[in-house]
């Protein structure tokens, strides 16, 4: 008996990376797996039909039931067709996986209006474009499962992904919202941030020898084979009391994320002046103040 036995799941960008680990994974766990994937260029560019047809025959080739879908989760009307394979195949939607990405990185200085559109597009746009093509099949059913994919760069913040980081806070905005109302009717939805070796981590420029040290541990430590595994807990009904929330894994590691909520008050019962305000707020937060360092920073040891 595997977790996902007689559930049907769909995987974006699950043509290459962490995504095509979690298809496999979620068939190993007994999940019938639509894989989507538009063979998109890191940076956005000419996708082709390979990996999507790759990775479904490959997991046919291993004794799972899997189809596969091209479209880009970027248009709506590709969404929809996604949602249509895993009904019009496995006769069903039980859990969507939203995976795909690209990376247009830049300083917002120099970031052109079409490299933040691509990134909001593919990102949050997506993962709108395919939850809303599914999340009507799963309301009628009383069940289903949401796993958001985020990225510590919008959580902690990375210096040159503002459009990147924005799309992936938005993200965990509308997992969070789809969970609250999704809770009456059996549908849950979770945001998780991956660390990975993948050719996503792979296009980061290495600029010391301390990096090439660093990423080197990472290739090795923290694999889309340690993140797939999480995805199918979460997919499954074992997780049925775990709704809202924001994990991140890297490594062994899984980590709860906080989510923002207030961590100091500060009330002026004489109303605030712009006097008050300057001689006040920056003083009596300073302790409470969240640092500007960026994910490389914070999560500054190796993955084990
Ligand atoms: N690798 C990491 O450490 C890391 C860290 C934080 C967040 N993430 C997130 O995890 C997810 C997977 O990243 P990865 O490292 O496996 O990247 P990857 O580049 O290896 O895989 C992403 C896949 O998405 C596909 N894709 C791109 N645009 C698409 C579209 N419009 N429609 C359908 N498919 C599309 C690509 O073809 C590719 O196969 C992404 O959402 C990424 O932002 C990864």
């Amino acid at each position: 008996m595997g977790i996902l036995d007689g559930k049907v799941a769909l995987v974006t960008g699950a043509g290459r990376g962490i995504g095509r680990a979690i298809a496999f994974d979620m068939a190993k766990a007994g999940a019938k797996v639509v894989v989507n994937d538009l063979g998109a260029a890191l940076g956005g560019g000419e996708g082709d039909e390979g990996p999507a047809q790759q990775t479904a025959s490959d997991l046919r080739k291993a004794g799972y039931e899997a189809a596969y879908n091209t479209d880009s989760v970027a248009e709506e009307s590709g969404g929809r067709r996604m949602v249509e394979t895993a009904m019009d195949t496995f006769g069903g939607i039980d859990c969507v996986v939203n995976v795909a990405g690209i990376l247009r990185d830049g300083m917002l200085h120099k970031m052109s209006a079409q490299e933040w559109r691509a990134v909001i597009d593919v990102h949050l746009n997506g993962c709108f474009n395919v939850s809303r093509a599914a999340i009507e099949h799963m309301r009628e059913k009383g069940s289903g499962a949401f796993v958001h994919f985020t990225s510590t760069s919008g959580l902690v913040g990375q210096i040159g992904q503002a459009n990147y980081g924005a799309a992936k806070m938005g993200i965990v905005g509308l997992s969070r919202i789809l969970a609250m109302e999704g809770a009456a009717k059996g549908v849950r939805s979770n945001a998780l941030a991956p660390f990975a070796w993948t050719r996503m981590i792979e296009s980061i420029p290495i600029k010391s020898d301390e990096q090439a040290r660093a990423f080197e541990a990472f290739r090795t430590g923290a694999t889309p084979e340690h993140v797939a595994p999480v995805v199918s807990y979460l997919c499954s009904d074992a997780a049925s009391g775990v709704n809202g929330q924001v994990f991140g894994v890297r490594g062994n590691e899984i980590y709860l994320f906080s989510q923002p909520r207030p961590v100091k008050t500060l009330h002026n019962g004489a109303g605030w002046t712009h006097a008050s305000l300057a001689a006040m707020v920056e003083p009596s937060i300073r302790n409470e103040m969240t640092s500007l360092e960026g994910t490389g920073e914070y999560f500054s040891w190796d993955p084990i």
